[in-house]
Protein backbone atom coordinates (compact mmCIF):
# COMPACT_ATOMS: atom_id res chain seq x y z
CA UNK A 1 0.00 0.00 0.00
CA UNK A 2 2.55 2.41 1.11
CA UNK A 3 4.64 1.91 -2.11
CA UNK A 4 1.52 3.34 -4.33
CA UNK A 5 1.21 6.72 -2.40
CA UNK A 6 4.81 7.02 -2.32
CA UNK A 7 4.53 6.68 -6.34
CA UNK A 8 1.83 9.06 -7.09
CA UNK A 9 3.13 11.64 -4.94
CA UNK A 10 6.57 11.06 -7.13
CA UNK A 11 4.28 11.18 -10.09
CA UNK A 12 2.86 14.20 -9.59
CA UNK A 13 6.55 15.96 -8.18
CA UNK A 14 7.64 14.97 -11.64
CA UNK A 15 4.89 16.30 -13.55
CA UNK A 16 5.00 19.40 -11.44
CA UNK A 17 8.81 19.58 -12.52
CA UNK A 18 8.04 18.72 -16.14
CA UNK A 19 8.98 16.94 -18.29
CA UNK A 20 13.02 15.75 -18.76
CA UNK A 21 15.19 18.47 -19.74
CA UNK A 22 15.82 19.52 -22.16
CA UNK A 23 12.33 20.83 -22.59
CA UNK A 24 10.81 24.07 -23.89
CA UNK A 25 7.60 25.61 -22.05
CA UNK A 26 5.03 27.88 -23.13
CA UNK A 27 2.54 29.75 -20.74
CA UNK A 28 -0.40 31.58 -22.06
CA UNK A 29 1.03 34.63 -23.71
CA UNK A 30 -0.45 38.55 -24.33
CA UNK A 31 -0.76 39.19 -28.00
CA UNK A 32 2.98 39.82 -28.75
CA UNK A 33 3.96 43.13 -30.04
CA UNK A 34 6.75 45.23 -31.33
CA UNK A 35 10.01 44.67 -33.51
CA UNK A 36 12.18 41.22 -33.92
CA UNK A 37 15.87 41.54 -36.08
CA UNK A 38 16.30 38.18 -38.14
CA UNK A 39 19.04 35.90 -38.93
CA UNK A 40 20.26 34.68 -41.86
CA UNK A 41 18.42 31.66 -43.73
CA UNK A 42 19.44 27.69 -42.64
CA UNK A 43 18.84 26.29 -45.95
CA UNK A 44 21.49 29.04 -47.86
CA UNK A 45 23.78 29.06 -45.20
CA UNK A 46 24.22 25.41 -45.32
CA UNK A 47 24.60 25.16 -49.16
CA UNK A 48 26.64 28.03 -49.24
CA UNK A 49 28.76 25.94 -46.28
CA UNK A 50 29.17 23.30 -48.77
CA UNK A 51 30.49 25.46 -51.78
CA UNK A 52 33.36 26.85 -50.53
CA UNK A 53 34.73 23.05 -50.98
CA UNK A 54 34.92 24.21 -54.22
CA UNK A 55 37.91 26.83 -53.99
CA UNK A 56 41.25 26.76 -52.60
CA UNK A 57 41.09 29.70 -50.00
CA UNK A 58 40.10 32.00 -46.41
CA UNK A 59 35.99 32.69 -47.12
CA UNK A 60 34.13 34.99 -44.94
CA UNK A 61 30.52 34.45 -44.67
CA UNK A 62 28.14 37.29 -42.66
CA UNK A 63 24.45 36.60 -40.72
CA UNK A 64 25.24 33.15 -39.80
CA UNK A 65 22.74 31.39 -37.38
CA UNK A 66 24.36 29.86 -34.82
CA UNK A 67 22.15 26.74 -34.75
CA UNK A 68 22.82 22.98 -34.74
CA UNK A 69 22.67 22.18 -38.13
CA UNK A 70 25.16 24.81 -38.41
CA UNK A 71 27.40 23.50 -35.82
CA UNK A 72 27.16 20.24 -37.88
CA UNK A 73 27.74 21.45 -40.95
CA UNK A 74 31.07 23.28 -39.33
CA UNK A 75 31.92 19.72 -37.77
CA UNK A 76 31.91 18.22 -40.86
CA UNK A 77 33.90 20.57 -42.94
CA UNK A 78 36.58 20.71 -40.13
CA UNK A 79 36.55 16.66 -41.33
CA UNK A 80 37.27 17.23 -43.98
CA UNK A 81 39.89 19.71 -43.29
CA UNK A 82 38.85 23.09 -43.49
CA UNK A 83 40.24 25.16 -40.93
CA UNK A 84 37.12 27.48 -39.18
CA UNK A 85 36.46 30.26 -36.95
CA UNK A 86 32.83 30.96 -36.02
CA UNK A 87 31.49 33.90 -33.15
CA UNK A 88 27.98 33.32 -32.26
CA UNK A 89 27.56 36.58 -31.26
CA UNK A 90 28.92 38.46 -34.42
CA UNK A 91 27.48 35.54 -36.55
CA UNK A 92 30.94 35.70 -38.72
CA UNK A 93 32.24 32.29 -40.01
CA UNK A 94 35.64 32.11 -41.19
CA UNK A 95 36.00 29.35 -43.63
CA UNK A 96 39.75 28.02 -45.08
CA UNK A 97 39.39 25.96 -47.41
CA UNK A 98 43.30 25.71 -48.38
CA UNK A 99 44.66 22.09 -46.63
CA UNK A 100 41.31 20.46 -47.39
CA UNK A 101 42.05 17.21 -48.37
CA UNK A 102 39.60 14.16 -47.48
CA UNK A 103 36.25 13.03 -49.92
CA UNK A 104 34.71 10.71 -46.79
CA UNK A 105 32.11 11.72 -45.14
CA UNK A 106 31.44 8.83 -42.51
CA UNK A 107 27.50 7.59 -41.99
CA UNK A 108 27.16 8.93 -38.59
CA UNK A 109 27.74 12.78 -39.64
CA UNK A 110 24.97 12.37 -42.88
CA UNK A 111 22.68 10.54 -40.30
CA UNK A 112 22.78 13.77 -37.98
CA UNK A 113 22.05 16.14 -40.90
CA UNK A 114 20.83 15.16 -44.37
CA UNK A 115 22.28 18.04 -45.90
CA UNK A 116 25.45 17.01 -45.37
CA UNK A 117 24.85 15.54 -49.11
CA UNK A 118 25.13 18.66 -50.57
CA UNK A 119 28.69 18.04 -50.37
CA UNK A 120 29.03 15.34 -52.91
CA UNK A 121 28.72 17.58 -55.72
CA UNK A 122 31.43 20.10 -54.72
CA UNK A 123 33.71 17.27 -53.59
CA UNK A 124 33.60 15.22 -57.10
CA UNK A 125 34.56 18.29 -58.45
CA UNK A 126 37.49 19.54 -56.77
CA UNK A 127 38.96 15.60 -55.96
CA UNK A 128 36.77 13.53 -58.85
CA UNK A 129 36.02 11.61 -55.87
CA UNK A 130 33.79 11.41 -53.06
CA UNK A 131 32.06 9.00 -50.19
CA UNK A 132 29.21 9.19 -48.60
CA UNK A 133 26.65 7.69 -46.82
CA UNK A 134 22.83 7.77 -48.07
CA UNK A 135 21.25 10.19 -45.46
CA UNK A 136 17.97 7.72 -45.26
CA UNK A 137 15.03 9.51 -44.53
CA UNK A 138 13.52 11.30 -41.75
CA UNK A 139 9.65 11.66 -39.94
CA UNK A 140 8.57 13.63 -42.68
CA UNK A 141 9.22 11.07 -45.52
CA UNK A 142 11.41 8.56 -46.93
CA UNK A 143 14.07 11.30 -48.57
CA UNK A 144 15.91 9.47 -51.19
CA UNK A 145 18.53 10.86 -53.25
CA UNK A 146 17.99 9.44 -56.53
CA UNK A 147 17.31 12.37 -58.38
CA UNK A 148 20.65 13.86 -57.22
CA UNK A 149 22.49 10.13 -58.28
CA UNK A 150 21.13 9.40 -61.71
CA UNK A 151 22.28 13.06 -63.02
CA UNK A 152 25.41 12.93 -61.45
CA UNK A 153 25.75 9.48 -63.49
CA UNK A 154 24.31 11.18 -66.87
CA UNK A 155 26.90 13.56 -66.24
CA UNK A 156 29.76 10.71 -66.37
CA UNK A 157 30.09 10.59 -62.65
CA UNK A 158 30.51 6.05 -61.86
CA UNK A 159 28.29 5.79 -58.45
CA UNK A 160 29.15 2.67 -56.93
CA UNK A 161 26.50 1.40 -53.53
CA UNK A 162 28.43 -0.31 -50.83
CA UNK A 163 25.47 -1.23 -48.42
CA UNK A 164 24.75 2.07 -47.05
CA UNK A 165 27.63 3.96 -48.44
CA UNK A 166 27.79 5.70 -51.82
CA UNK A 167 31.11 6.20 -53.57
CA UNK A 168 31.24 8.64 -56.87
CA UNK A 169 34.35 8.78 -58.98
CA UNK A 170 34.59 11.03 -62.34
CA UNK A 171 35.78 9.01 -65.42
CA UNK A 172 34.45 10.89 -68.48
CA UNK A 173 32.50 14.13 -67.33
CA UNK A 174 30.42 15.64 -69.66
CA UNK A 175 28.40 18.72 -69.45
CA UNK A 176 24.79 17.53 -70.88
CA UNK A 177 20.80 18.58 -70.64
CA UNK A 178 19.71 17.19 -67.30
CA UNK A 179 15.94 17.51 -67.02
CA UNK A 180 14.62 16.96 -63.51
CA UNK A 181 11.41 15.11 -63.08
CA UNK A 182 10.37 17.10 -60.13
CA UNK A 183 12.10 20.49 -59.02
CA UNK A 184 13.99 19.38 -55.98
CA UNK A 185 16.52 22.23 -53.99
CA UNK A 186 18.95 19.66 -52.90
CA UNK A 187 19.10 18.09 -56.34
CA UNK A 188 19.43 21.31 -58.24
CA UNK A 189 22.02 23.07 -55.95
CA UNK A 190 24.57 19.86 -55.74
CA UNK A 191 23.93 19.21 -59.90
CA UNK A 192 24.70 23.06 -60.26
CA UNK A 193 27.81 23.19 -57.62
CA UNK A 194 29.27 20.00 -59.74
CA UNK A 195 28.56 21.47 -63.26
CA UNK A 196 30.33 24.84 -61.95
CA UNK A 197 33.66 23.39 -62.54
CA UNK A 198 32.54 21.06 -65.70
CA UNK A 199 34.01 21.75 -68.93
CA UNK A 200 31.05 22.83 -71.04
CA UNK A 201 27.53 24.16 -70.91
CA UNK A 202 25.49 22.40 -68.84
CA UNK A 203 21.46 23.21 -68.19
CA UNK A 204 19.38 22.04 -65.04
CA UNK A 205 16.06 22.09 -66.11
CA UNK A 206 12.25 22.23 -64.08
CA UNK A 207 15.05 23.63 -61.52
CA UNK A 208 14.08 24.22 -57.77
CA UNK A 209 14.04 28.41 -57.75
CA UNK A 210 14.16 28.80 -53.61
CA UNK A 211 15.04 32.05 -52.80
CA UNK A 212 18.01 29.50 -51.05
CA UNK A 213 19.27 28.68 -54.36
CA UNK A 214 19.87 32.19 -55.67
CA UNK A 215 21.53 32.73 -52.97
CA UNK A 216 23.82 30.37 -54.21
CA UNK A 217 24.06 30.88 -57.15
CA UNK A 218 24.61 34.66 -55.71
CA UNK A 219 28.03 33.30 -54.14
CA UNK A 220 29.02 31.00 -57.12
CA UNK A 221 28.81 34.02 -59.26
CA UNK A 222 31.15 35.92 -56.88
CA UNK A 223 33.63 32.37 -56.53
CA UNK A 224 33.59 33.41 -60.60
CA UNK A 225 31.02 30.93 -61.68
CA UNK A 226 29.28 31.63 -65.10
CA UNK A 227 25.56 30.85 -64.38
CA UNK A 228 22.29 32.03 -65.82
CA UNK A 229 18.62 31.82 -65.09
CA UNK A 230 16.15 31.41 -67.57
CA UNK A 231 12.45 30.86 -67.91
CA UNK A 232 11.06 28.02 -67.88
CA UNK A 233 13.00 27.00 -64.54
CA UNK A 234 16.23 26.41 -66.19
CA UNK A 235 19.47 27.12 -64.41
CA UNK A 236 22.89 26.80 -67.51
CA UNK A 237 26.13 26.59 -65.75
CA UNK A 238 29.14 27.09 -68.25
CA UNK A 239 32.26 25.14 -66.58
CA UNK A 240 35.18 27.49 -65.64
CA UNK A 241 38.71 26.14 -64.09
CA UNK A 242 38.79 27.68 -60.98
CA UNK A 243 37.01 29.10 -58.09
CA UNK A 244 37.89 31.70 -55.62
CA UNK A 245 36.91 32.42 -52.11
CA UNK A 246 34.42 34.91 -51.43
CA UNK A 247 32.89 37.30 -48.81
CA UNK A 248 28.84 36.82 -48.19
CA UNK A 249 26.51 37.94 -46.10
CA UNK A 250 23.58 35.22 -46.36
CA UNK A 251 19.70 36.33 -46.97
CA UNK A 252 17.70 36.76 -44.30
CA UNK A 253 15.75 33.57 -43.16
CA UNK A 254 12.10 33.77 -44.62
CA UNK A 255 11.61 30.58 -42.03
CA UNK A 256 12.21 32.52 -38.93
CA UNK A 257 10.29 35.65 -40.46
CA UNK A 258 7.64 33.58 -40.97
CA UNK A 259 7.12 31.84 -37.87
CA UNK A 260 7.42 35.66 -35.93
CA UNK A 261 4.41 36.54 -38.27
CA UNK A 262 1.87 33.54 -37.50
CA UNK A 263 2.94 34.34 -33.46
CA UNK A 264 1.60 37.69 -33.97
CA UNK A 265 -1.02 36.72 -36.04
CA UNK A 266 -1.94 34.01 -33.57
CA UNK A 267 -2.07 35.92 -30.38
CA UNK A 268 -3.91 38.86 -31.80
CA UNK A 269 -0.78 41.07 -31.91
CA UNK A 270 1.06 43.65 -33.83
CA UNK A 271 4.73 42.74 -35.00
CA UNK A 272 7.38 44.41 -37.16
CA UNK A 273 9.96 42.81 -39.31
CA UNK A 274 12.81 45.49 -40.57
CA UNK A 275 14.41 43.01 -42.47
CA UNK A 276 11.60 40.52 -43.47
CA UNK A 277 12.08 39.35 -46.77
CA UNK A 278 8.22 40.21 -48.21
CA UNK A 279 9.69 39.65 -51.66
CA UNK A 280 10.17 36.20 -51.23
CA UNK A 281 7.12 35.55 -48.76
CA UNK A 282 4.46 36.41 -51.15
CA UNK A 283 2.06 32.98 -50.68
CA UNK A 284 2.14 33.65 -46.89
CA UNK A 285 1.33 37.24 -46.83
CA UNK A 286 -1.37 36.29 -49.13
CA UNK A 287 -2.50 34.04 -46.91
CA UNK A 288 -2.53 36.07 -44.06
CA UNK A 289 -4.44 38.75 -46.21
CA UNK A 290 -6.99 35.78 -46.79
CA UNK A 291 -7.40 35.12 -43.32
CA UNK A 292 -8.46 38.77 -42.11
CA UNK A 293 -5.12 39.88 -41.39
CA UNK A 294 -3.63 43.18 -42.30
CA UNK A 295 -0.25 43.01 -43.91
CA UNK A 296 2.13 45.84 -44.47
CA UNK A 297 4.71 46.11 -47.01
CA UNK A 298 7.90 48.89 -47.27
CA UNK A 299 7.85 50.10 -50.93
CA UNK A 300 11.47 48.03 -51.26
CA UNK A 301 10.07 44.65 -50.48
CA UNK A 302 12.45 44.57 -47.06
CA UNK A 303 9.95 44.88 -44.27
CA UNK A 304 7.15 43.48 -42.88
CA UNK A 305 4.17 44.88 -40.38
CA UNK A 306 1.33 42.58 -39.64
CA UNK A 307 -1.94 43.58 -37.46
CA UNK A 308 -3.94 40.72 -36.51
CA UNK A 309 -7.64 40.33 -36.57
CA UNK A 310 -9.39 39.28 -33.68
CA UNK A 311 -11.40 37.14 -35.26
CA UNK A 312 -9.28 35.28 -38.12
CA UNK A 313 -11.23 33.00 -41.08
CA UNK A 314 -10.85 29.62 -41.96
CA UNK A 315 -8.77 29.16 -45.18
CA UNK A 316 -7.21 26.40 -47.94
CA UNK A 317 -3.50 25.88 -48.22
CA UNK A 318 -1.44 23.47 -50.34
CA UNK A 319 2.21 23.06 -50.04
CA UNK A 320 4.66 23.49 -53.36
CA UNK A 321 7.72 24.45 -54.18
CA UNK A 322 8.82 27.87 -55.14
CA UNK A 323 6.81 30.41 -55.37
CA UNK A 324 4.20 27.91 -54.01
CA UNK A 325 3.23 27.84 -50.25
CA UNK A 326 6.66 26.70 -48.88
CA UNK A 327 6.34 23.70 -46.84
CA UNK A 328 8.24 24.53 -43.92
CA UNK A 329 5.70 26.68 -43.38
CA UNK A 330 2.73 24.89 -42.97
CA UNK A 331 2.86 23.60 -39.33
CA UNK A 332 3.24 27.33 -38.57
CA UNK A 333 0.04 27.89 -40.49
CA UNK A 334 -2.02 25.08 -39.09
CA UNK A 335 -1.20 25.83 -35.72
CA UNK A 336 -2.81 29.71 -36.72
CA UNK A 337 -5.85 27.56 -38.21
CA UNK A 338 -7.16 25.66 -35.17
CA UNK A 339 -8.73 29.00 -34.02
CA UNK A 340 -9.84 30.22 -37.38
CA UNK A 341 -13.80 30.52 -37.94
CA UNK A 342 -15.01 27.49 -40.28
CA UNK A 343 -13.50 24.69 -41.76
CA UNK A 344 -9.68 24.94 -43.09
CA UNK A 345 -7.73 22.86 -45.53
CA UNK A 346 -3.86 22.18 -45.30
CA UNK A 347 -2.50 20.04 -48.29
CA UNK A 348 0.94 18.78 -48.00
CA UNK A 349 2.04 17.89 -51.22
CA UNK A 350 6.11 17.92 -51.48
CA UNK A 351 6.84 15.47 -48.32
CA UNK A 352 4.78 12.22 -48.05
CA UNK A 353 4.55 12.68 -43.84
CA UNK A 354 4.54 15.98 -43.15
CA UNK A 355 1.43 16.01 -40.88
CA UNK A 356 2.51 14.69 -37.65
CA UNK A 357 1.88 17.78 -35.86
CA UNK A 358 -1.91 17.63 -36.31
CA UNK A 359 -2.30 14.81 -33.82
CA UNK A 360 -0.02 16.87 -31.06
CA UNK A 361 -2.38 19.83 -32.05
CA UNK A 362 -5.16 17.89 -31.18
CA UNK A 363 -3.49 17.09 -27.72
CA UNK A 364 -4.58 20.54 -26.99
CA UNK A 365 -7.37 20.23 -27.90
CA UNK A 366 -7.46 21.63 -31.53
CA UNK A 367 -9.81 19.58 -33.92
CA UNK A 368 -8.16 18.03 -36.91
CA UNK A 369 -8.45 14.87 -39.40
CA UNK A 370 -6.11 13.84 -41.63
CA UNK A 371 -7.12 12.07 -44.68
CA UNK A 372 -4.11 11.20 -46.40
CA UNK A 373 -2.36 14.22 -47.44
CA UNK A 374 -4.94 16.62 -45.96
CA UNK A 375 -5.56 18.03 -42.89
CA UNK A 376 -9.08 19.29 -42.09
CA UNK A 377 -9.51 22.03 -39.62
CA UNK A 378 -12.36 22.92 -37.63
CA UNK A 379 -11.46 26.31 -35.85
CA UNK A 380 -12.01 26.35 -32.16
CA UNK A 381 -12.22 28.72 -29.62
CA UNK A 382 -9.60 28.02 -27.21
CA UNK A 383 -6.54 25.73 -26.97
CA UNK A 384 -5.20 23.91 -24.07
CA UNK A 385 -1.76 23.64 -22.71
CA UNK A 386 -0.40 19.71 -21.83
CA UNK A 387 2.61 17.86 -22.75
CA UNK A 388 3.47 17.74 -27.09
CA UNK A 389 6.48 16.12 -28.85
CA UNK A 390 7.94 17.79 -31.74
CA UNK A 391 8.54 15.89 -34.83
CA UNK A 392 10.84 17.77 -36.83
CA UNK A 393 12.56 21.01 -36.82
CA UNK A 394 9.02 23.77 -38.50
CA UNK A 395 6.56 21.39 -35.87
CA UNK A 396 8.64 22.28 -33.09
CA UNK A 397 8.06 26.19 -33.95
CA UNK A 398 4.54 25.37 -34.68
CA UNK A 399 3.68 23.63 -30.87
CA UNK A 400 5.67 26.75 -29.14
CA UNK A 401 2.72 28.77 -31.57
CA UNK A 402 0.00 27.48 -30.13
CA UNK A 403 1.50 26.86 -27.14
CA UNK A 404 1.12 31.43 -26.76
CA UNK A 405 -2.82 30.90 -27.30
CA UNK A 406 -3.38 27.60 -24.95
CA UNK A 407 -4.89 28.26 -21.48
CA UNK A 408 -2.15 27.21 -19.01
CA UNK A 409 1.35 25.87 -19.62
CA UNK A 410 2.43 23.46 -22.93
CA UNK A 411 5.43 21.78 -22.47
CA UNK A 412 7.51 20.07 -26.16
CA UNK A 413 9.69 18.24 -25.92
CA UNK A 414 11.98 17.28 -29.12
CA UNK A 415 13.92 20.12 -28.58
CA UNK A 416 16.79 18.93 -30.39
CA UNK A 417 14.63 19.66 -33.57
CA UNK A 418 14.08 23.59 -32.08
CA UNK A 419 17.70 23.92 -31.61
CA UNK A 420 18.67 22.56 -35.03
CA UNK A 421 16.66 25.17 -37.25
CA UNK A 422 16.51 28.79 -34.55
CA UNK A 423 18.94 30.76 -32.91
CA UNK A 424 17.36 32.30 -30.33
CA UNK A 425 14.41 32.28 -31.56
CA UNK A 426 12.71 31.91 -28.03
CA UNK A 427 14.77 35.04 -26.66
CA UNK A 428 12.78 36.84 -29.39
CA UNK A 429 9.62 35.82 -28.33
CA UNK A 430 10.02 36.91 -25.20
CA UNK A 431 11.04 39.93 -26.09
CA UNK A 432 7.76 40.43 -28.02
CA UNK A 433 5.55 39.70 -25.12
CA UNK A 434 5.77 35.65 -24.76
CA UNK A 435 6.29 33.84 -22.01
CA UNK A 436 8.64 31.48 -23.03
CA UNK A 437 11.50 29.31 -21.64
CA UNK A 438 13.94 26.79 -22.68
CA UNK A 439 15.08 24.81 -20.19
CA UNK A 440 17.97 22.49 -20.49
C1 LIG B 1 15.24 21.33 -48.80
O1 LIG B 1 15.27 19.93 -48.56
C2 LIG B 1 15.22 21.98 -47.40
N1 LIG B 1 16.41 21.58 -46.67
C3 LIG B 1 13.98 21.52 -46.64
O2 LIG B 1 13.93 22.21 -45.39
C4 LIG B 1 12.75 21.93 -47.43
O3 LIG B 1 11.60 21.44 -46.80
C5 LIG B 1 12.83 21.33 -48.86
O4 LIG B 1 14.05 21.73 -49.51
C6 LIG B 1 11.68 21.78 -49.74
O5 LIG B 1 11.61 23.16 -49.81
C7 LIG B 1 17.59 22.23 -46.95
O6 LIG B 1 17.70 23.09 -47.80
C8 LIG B 1 18.76 21.80 -46.14
P1 LIG B 1 13.86 18.50 -52.01
P2 LIG B 1 15.60 18.90 -49.76
O7 LIG B 1 15.02 17.78 -52.60
O8 LIG B 1 16.63 19.49 -50.65
C9 LIG B 1 11.80 14.27 -53.04
C10 LIG B 1 13.70 22.44 -43.04
O9 LIG B 1 12.74 22.26 -42.26
N2 LIG B 1 13.13 13.90 -53.58
O10 LIG B 1 13.34 19.69 -52.70
O11 LIG B 1 15.85 17.58 -49.15
C11 LIG B 1 11.85 14.44 -51.51
O12 LIG B 1 11.75 13.21 -50.84
C12 LIG B 1 13.97 21.43 -44.18
O13 LIG B 1 14.47 23.40 -42.99
C13 LIG B 1 13.27 12.67 -54.20
O14 LIG B 1 12.31 11.90 -54.31
O15 LIG B 1 14.17 18.89 -50.49
C14 LIG B 1 10.70 15.37 -51.26
O16 LIG B 1 9.52 14.65 -51.19
C15 LIG B 1 13.04 20.26 -44.13
N3 LIG B 1 14.49 12.33 -54.71
C16 LIG B 1 10.71 16.27 -52.50
O17 LIG B 1 11.44 15.56 -53.51
C17 LIG B 1 15.58 13.18 -54.61
O18 LIG B 1 16.67 12.84 -55.07
C18 LIG B 1 11.39 17.62 -52.25
O19 LIG B 1 12.68 17.41 -51.78
C19 LIG B 1 15.42 14.43 -53.97
C20 LIG B 1 14.18 14.77 -53.46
Amino acid sequence: MSENIHSTSKVSDLLAQGPAVPYLAVDQSPPLEGEALLLGAKNATLVIMTSLILTKGVSILRNIPANDDVIHMIQLLEKLGAKIAFDPNTNVLEVDTRALEDYHVPLEMMKMMRASVLVMGPLLARFGKAEIAFPGGDVIGARPVDYHLINFQKMGVVIEQHGQVVHGHTQHVKARNLLLEYPSVGATENLMMFATRTPGTTRIINAALEPEVFDLIAVLKKMGARIQVDAPATITITGVEELKPVEHTVIFDRMEAAALLVAGAITGGYIHLPQGPAHSMGMLLMKFQEMGHTILIHPSGTGIKIKATKTPTAISIKTAPYPGFATDMQAYMMAALTLAQGMSRVQETVFENRLMHAKELSKMGAQIDVVHDTALIRGVEQLYGTHVIASDIRASCALVLAGLVAEGRTTISGVYHWKRGYQGLEGKLRALGANITLYE
